[in-house]
Formats: structure tokens, C-alpha cells, sequence
């Protein structure tokens, strides 16, 4: 069985998200204040997060699962639950999207911890490399503590490390050379991403932001940028930086939609399958598990709501909503 929609495409990538709840308070992620967090008893527990995935690879044909939030280190005992989720079969390749902040510091949600309980790779988001404007995107004094967790990241073989950014207009829209500088000084693979309307405040304007487009001729006024190519389903347009072997993507996802060649499906951190980060309806899996439905009964509802997953995104188009939703109770 595979979970399959109209248009022929096939999920195989699975985001779980672990929590809704973040260190930061990025600014075009969410309030100063946050956010009205998800009652405790909606989360899943480790079992059901075990059980959900264990569900998707070994009868619904997933073969990566990434784990995502809000910040996924705040999950007590992650460790633990990477350690159960390696030991599902087949084994899937396990990720991590993260802000970074526990990386350094040793003790369960360190790197080494997080390698040793057979996490393969991490995504740490880090959109300047100026401590200062960092304060001021996430509200955090916290720049060197994400510096520090790429490096241990980086120490305990959580590779390639791969760093996400998201250019603002009139914040940080001129660091795209100097961001990709710093990440190939280290050996960290740098995406830019383009800023969707995902905010909790809904504050998103598309005339401000930062194109795929215009980060590549920010990029190009300094580096030799060589196409990858074969994109397949990954967001990212790779390109190959003065002749190899760093890289960089930049990921257009709302000016280059890459929703005809979409592999992935979401799980929410109070066990909603969604199709689409756009999507406008969810699939409810934990009421119904909650009540004793067996494996096959699960399955049927995770097929049936991949089944109905809409052709694309409709950033632009005239009847696009936004999702009731924010990024950080989706997973990045
Ligand atoms: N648009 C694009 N990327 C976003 N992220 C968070 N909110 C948005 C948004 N509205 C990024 C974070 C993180 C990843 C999970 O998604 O910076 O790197
Ligand atoms: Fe947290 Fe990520 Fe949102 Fe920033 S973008 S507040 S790191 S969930």
C-alpha cells in the first residue's frame, strides 16, 4: 500500500512535528508573546508517535521521517523516541529541523545524544550571521548558541549539516553572500527559503518578500553559481558554488512551486495528517485512535486523506487562504 493522490504522486517523506511550543519567537513565525499552545493531553505520546510512523513505513510505503515543531528539542525524552522510531522497519532515515539552541549543550538533546539514538541528519534554521540582528528577528540573545550547535552537529556526524534561511526585506534581505560564506567556511550546506504565508499573525505580504530570484542575483554578483539540475522532488534548485564542492539551494517555493513533483505528508503534533503545509482541511488520526481503531482502520484514513491532496499551493491565486494553522503547529 502507498499513500497516492489523484494527480499519481506518492508520499514517501513524513514530517511529524513534536511540538507546537519554540525557544524563539521568529518574527515571521509568530507574536513576541507566542502563540495559544496545544492543551497538553491533544500531543501525542511517544507511543502514538511511534505507532503512526511505524504505520506509514511499514505499511504505507514511507522511507524518510523528519521531525520537526515548533522546536523539536523541547519534546521531553526525544532522544528516546528517535531511538524507537530507528528501530522501526524498514528502517527509515531519520532527520531533524531545529533551531538549534541544544546542539552544544551536551546531556538528551545534545548532538551526540541525538546521533547515538540514530538520528541521521539535522536542518538548524539560522537566518543572519550577525548576533545582533539575530536578537531582533527572534526576540533571543541566542546567536552563539545555534553557532555552537552546528558545530557540535557537525562533531557528532550529523551530516551534512544543512542550515535554512529565510531573507526579510529591509532585515537581512543583503546577507545572502555573507550567509553563504559562513556556511561554506564550515561545511554547512546553506537553502534559502522563500518567506510563505505561514505566520501566526498573518502579517505575509508578497510584495515583500525576498524572491528565489533576487537571492540568486545577490549570490551571483559575488559567486559562480552552477545548476544542479534533476530537482526530482526536493524543493531545492541546488547549485554548485565556484566550481564545488559547497553548495547552496534556494528553494522558491511560492514564485517556483514544487507542488507537481510534492512527496510529502505532514503529521501534526496532535495527530492530524495534513496533505499540504496549505492544506485547509486535516484528517483527524488520534480521536479515532484514542478509541481503539486497529492499524488497517488508520491506514485506510491516512490513504483517503493523502487521496483528496489538492494539485498545489494557490499562493496567488484568488480564492488562496491562508491555513487557519501557523507553521510552528504544522511543522516546518
Ligand atoms: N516561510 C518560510 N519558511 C519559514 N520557516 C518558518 N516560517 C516560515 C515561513 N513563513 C522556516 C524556519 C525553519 C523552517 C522549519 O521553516 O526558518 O528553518
Ligand atoms: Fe521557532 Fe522555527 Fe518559528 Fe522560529 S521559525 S519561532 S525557530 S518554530
Amino acid at each position: 500500500m502507498q499513500l497516492i493522490d489523484t494527480f499519481g504522486r506518492v508520499a514517501t517523506d513524513l514530517r511529524v512535528s513534536l511540538t507546537d511550543r519554540c525557544t524563539l519567537r521568529c518574527a515571521y513565525c509568530m507574536p513576541a508573546e507566542g502563540v495559544p499552545w496545544l492543551p497538553g493531553d491533544h500531543i501525542l505520546t511517544d507511543d502514538e508517535v511511534v505507532r503512526l510512523v511505524g504505520l506509514a513505513v511499514g505499511r504505507l510505503g514511507v522511507t524518510e521521517v523528519r521531525l520537526t515543531g515548533g522546536e523539536p528539542t523541547l519534546r521531553p525524552g526525544l532522544a528516546e523516541l528517535i531511538r524507537r522510531l530507528a528501530a522501526v522497519e524498514p528502517r527509515p532515515e531519520l532527520s531533524l529541523t531545529t533551531n538549534g539552541l541544544t546542539l552544544a549543550r551536551g546531556g538528551p538533546s545534545g548532538a551526540a545524544a541525538l546521533r547515538e539514538a540514530g538520528l541521521d541528519r539535522v536542518n538548524v534554521s539560522l537566518d543572519t550571521v550577525d548576533p545582533e540582528r539575530f536578537r531582533a528577528i527572534t526576540r533571543r540573545d541566542r546567536f552563539h548558541d545555534v553557532v555552537a550547535g552546528l558545530a557540535a552537529a557537525a562533531e557528532a556526524g550529523l551530516t551534512p549539516v544543512k542550515v535554512n534561511a529565510v531573507l526579510l526585506r529591509g532585515v537581512n534581505d543583503d546577507e545572502a553572500p555573507s550567509l553563504l560564506r559562513w556556511c561554506l567556511e564550515r561545511g554547512y550546506e546553506l537553502r534559502f527559503i522563500e518567506q510563505m504565508p505561514l505566520d501566526a499573525q498573518h502579517g505575509w505580504d508578497r510584495r515583500m518578500m525576498v524572491s528565489a530570484g533576487e537571492t540568486l542575483a545577490a549570490l551571483r554578483a559575488e559567486f559562480d553559481l552552477e545548476p544542479l539540475g534533476g530537482r526530482g522532488s526536493a524543493p531545492a534548485e541546488l547549485y554548485l558554488v565556484d566550481g564545488g564542492p559547497g553548495r547552496v539551494g534556494v528553494i522558491g517555493s511560492v514564485t517556483a512551486p514544487f507542488c507537481a513533483a510534492c512527496d510529502r505528508v505532514r503529521l501534526t503534533a496532535d495527530g492530524h495528517v495534513r496533505d499540504c503545509l496549505f492544506a485547509r482541511d486535516e484528517t483527524d488520526l488520534r480521536t479515532p485512535m484514542r478509541a481503539g481503531a486497529s492499524d488497517e482502520e488508520l491506514a485506510r484514513r491516512w490513504q483517503a486523506a493523502v487521496w483528496r491532496k489538492r494539485a498545489g499551493h494557490g499562493i496567488g491565486e484568488p480564492n488562496f487562504r491562508q491555513p487557519a494553522r501557523p507553521m510552528s503547529a504544522i511543522g516546518g
